[in-house]
C-alpha cells in the first residue's frame, strides 16, 4: 500500500485540435472511461496563446515551441481533468509515446497518430503537473467530485 501507483492521482488530459477535427474525441474520452478513471471536468475550449505558453513553459526554448502553440491554439481543444488510482501513470501509457510512430499498437498515438507535431492527446507527465495543468485550464466551478451510485438507472 506504499507504493505510489496505488494513490488517487488526478490528470489533465487534453484531445489536441487535431483531435477534434478528425473526430476523434469520443473514441479517445471512452479510453479513459474505459479503463476505469473517474471524470471529474470536461469541456470544448478554445485556448489562449498566453494559456497554450503558460502549459508548455518547461519547452519555451525548444526549436518547435512557435509550431506547438499555434497548434495548440489552432481550433478548440477538449479538456478533461480524470482521477483515478494511479490515474498520471496509466494515462500516459494509454497514450502512448510522444512520436506516434514509436507509440505501441493499443495506445491511443499509436492507433491514431503519425507525426509527433499532432499527436492528438496530451496527458500530464506527473502528479504536480496533474494537479497545476487542471488548476490552470479549468475554474472552480466547472470540476465535480462525484461518486457511483447504486441506482436503477435503467429500471
Ligand atoms: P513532451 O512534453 O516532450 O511530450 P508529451 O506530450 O508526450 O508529454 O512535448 C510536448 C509536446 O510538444 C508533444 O506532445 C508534441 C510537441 N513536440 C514536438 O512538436 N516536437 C518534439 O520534438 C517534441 C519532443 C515535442
Amino acid at each position: 500500500l506504499v507504493a505510489s501507483m496505488e494513490q488517487v492521482e488526478e490528470t489533465y488530459i487534453m484531445v489536441k485540435p487535431d483531435g477534434v477535427q478528425r473526430g476523434l474525441v469520443g473514441e479517445i474520452i471512452s479510453r479513459f472511461e474505459k479503463k476505469g478513471f473517474r471524470l471529474t471536468g470536461l469541456k470544448l475550449f478554445q485556448c489562449p496563446k498566453e494559456l497554450a505558453e503558460e502549459h508548455y513553459k518547461d519547452l519555451k526554448t525548444k526549436s518547435f515551441f512557435p509550431k506547438l502553440i499555434n497548434y495548440i491554439t489552432s481550433g478548440p481543444v477538449v479538456c478533461m481533468a480524470w482521477e483515478g488510482v494511479g490515474a498520471v501513470a496509466s494515462a500516459r501509457k494509454l497514450i502512448g509515446s510522444t512520436n506516434p510512430l514509436q507509440a505501441e499498437p493499443g495506445t491511443i498515438r499509436g492507433d491514431l497518430a503519425v507525426q509527433t507535431g499532432r499527436n492528438v492527446v496530451h496527458g500530464s507527465d506527473s502528479p504536480e503537473n496533474g494537479k497545476r495543468e487542471i488548476a490552470l485550464w479549468f475554474k472552480e466551478g466547472e470540476l465535480c467530485q462525484w461518486t457511483a451510485v447504486q441506482a436503477p438507472w435503467l429500471r
